[in-house]
């Protein structure tokens, strides 16, 4: 594998970043950590989306500039991030002034090649989806199906995109790549979106919408907010700027990671975008499910909204390992997820500090109390259970192949399980008390060896957690996954009593509960 470039939805920033938010965040950089370990060249774009009519109206609704409303919940954006430890490469925002020079000349683009032209228009316009409707599109109140609002009706001139040029070719596209769309079982729902798909507006006038790019030679007109955002993906790598390299590197994207609400502007537009501009398209749109906090929809009405920082407030985390583990795990790929805070509680403690974190410190513990903590020769060998940790790892890349997260983090805890069971079956207590040395060194040389392939797996969900574990098994955790062979402990001292510390501590429920 050369390279691997990995995308998010860029947020509104209309608001603070919720669980939902983080959970697409999570997937992505725990797919492009994985793939860290493939590959030196891997690259994770994330960022904010800021123009709009919803930021222009909810900007002037607090009485600041857009820019300042934008400056101000941007942050806390990144913020958000930052306290995840999504090590993304890159943060765009489209208020940045090389990303709105760049959508104007893709815009400039389209219109010289004639798949853009001026058309006098009436539409339905939703704010919240920032999109036209049809009528059929509407429910039985004449609102919006999402956003439970009557859309706008706006008359205007504005520029259309020929979208149908490119229908049948979009079709034929999603047809013969079976796996451009991830989960398959969505390929169809666009097919039949394809199927009534026209021409679309890509402008609007600047006195119902100032808030945006203004198009090249026409300042009577802003880009429209879609356009604007799905351009994102490529300027932010240089695209038709002066400095285009990592644009060259890194397009197409092996993998762009969006929710299932937005999977037509990223499976028919995007695609139509891209042929209009000679791009090849990404490899994969995965369009995960949708989170809900206790089985309910999140929403500001019901007061559910559940952020990233408060879970790790309410449960006194310090590292963000286990919510990442949670959420990563939380749903098959592509399927809704939920979140609930027993729930949370219940896995991880259950996970990651019973199954494997006290693996670990059972197992050096043992060789502190029977060794002094030394690795004698006589304990390393080949053990059959590598094999067993060898299949892993090639199920876990499997299922990173095809972006299985949830999937790839049960088969490590799979993995998990066949050594605790390995160590419950092999009793090395009883060993020592029959002084059997050298097999009872064995059994922990073997499962210590396990741990550090165990330490790689579980980076990309728990970074921390396995940092920790690495460096009790004074192992290198920036090992490559194809570089791991099972020869990682060496022979010599490996660790003193008061260098064993836990990686993981419980979740004190009491201390939670009080804290609500
Ligand atoms: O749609 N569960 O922004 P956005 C899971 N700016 N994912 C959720 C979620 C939930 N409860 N709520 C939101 C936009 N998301 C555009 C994207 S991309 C060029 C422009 C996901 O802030 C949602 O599906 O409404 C989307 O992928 C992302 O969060 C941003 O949503
Ligand atoms: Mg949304």
């Amino acid at each position: 594998m050369e390279r691997f470039y990995t995308t998010t939805a860029i947020d509104y920033v209309n608001g603070a970043p919720h669980i939902g938010h983080a959970y697409e965040k999570i997937l992505t950089n725990v797919i492009f950590r994985h793939f860290t370990q493939r590959t030196d060249n891997a690259y994770m774009l994330t960022g904010c989306d800021e123009h709009g009519i919803k930021i222009q109206k909810t900007s002037k609704e607090l009485g600041m500039s857009e820019q300042e409303f934008c400056d101000m919940n941007a942050q806390k954006f990144i913020d958000a991030w930052k306290l995840l430890d999504i090590n993304y490469s890159q943060l765009i925002r489209t208020t940045n002034p090389l990303h709105k020079s760049a959508v104007q000349k893709i815009f400039q683009k389209l219109k010289d090649k004639g798949d853009i032209y001026l058309h006098k228009y009436e539409g339905l316009y939703c704010s919240g989806c920032e999109a036209f409707l049809n009528e059929k599109d509407l429910d039985e109140n004449g609102c919006c199906p999402i956003h439970k609002k009557k859309p706008e009706v706006v008359c205007e001139e504005n520029y259309f995109f020929r979208l149908s040029k490119y229908k049948d070719a979009i079709i034929k596209y999603i047809k013969n790549n079976p796996d451009f769309i991830i989960p398959s079982f969505r390929a169809n729902e666009v097919l039949n979106q394809l199927e009534n798909i026209e021409d679309i507006s890509v402008s609007r006038s600047k006195k119902s919408v100032h808030w945006g790019i203004p198009v090249l030679d026409d300042d009577s007109q802003v880009i429209y907010v879609w356009i604007d955002a799905l351009s994102n993906y490529i300027t932010a790598l240089g695209y038709l700027s002066e400095d285009d390299e990592k644009f060259q590197k890194y397009w197409p994207a092996d993998v762009q990671v969006i929710g299932k609400d937005i999977l037509k502007f990223h499976a028919i537009y995007w695609p139509a975008i891209l042929m209009a501009l000679d791009l090849p398209l990404p490899k994969h749109i995965l369009a995960h499910g949708w989170i809900t906090i206790d089985e309910t929809k999140m929403s500001k009405s019901l007061g559910n909204v559940v952020s990233p920082k408060s879970v790790m407030e309410s449960f006194n985390l310090i590292q963000p390992d286990a919510l990442r583990y949670y959420m990563a795990t939380s749903a098959p790929c592509g399927k809704d997820g939920n979140y609930s805070d027993d729930d949370f509680k219940e896995k991880v403690n259950a996970h990651l500090a019973n199954s494997m974190g006290n693996l670990l410190n059972r197992s050096l513990s043992m060789l502190v109390k029977y060794f002094e903590g030394d690795i004698k020769p006589e304990f390393i060998t080949k053990a059959e259970l590598f094999s067993e940790a060898k299949k892993t790892i090639e199920n876990v890349k499997h299922h990173f192949d095809y972006y299985e997260v949830q999937e790839a983090g049960l088969k490590i805890m799979e993995f998990v399980d066949t050594v605790n069971k390995f160590v419950t079956d092999n009793a090395p207590w009883t060993l020592a008390k029959e002084e059997k040395w050298t097999e009872c060194g064995t059994v922990l040389y073997t499962v210590l060896e396990c741990m550090t392939a165990i330490s790689s797996l579980i980076y990309p969900y728990c970074p921390n957690i396995a940092s920790a574990m690495a460096n009790q098994l004074k192992y290198d955790i920036n090992t490559k996954l194809d570089d791991i062979n099972f020869n990682a402990i060496k022979e010599g001292h490996l660790i003193n009593k008061e260098d064993i510390k836990p990686v993981f501590l419980r979740l004190d429920s009491e201390l939670a509960d009080k804290k609500k």
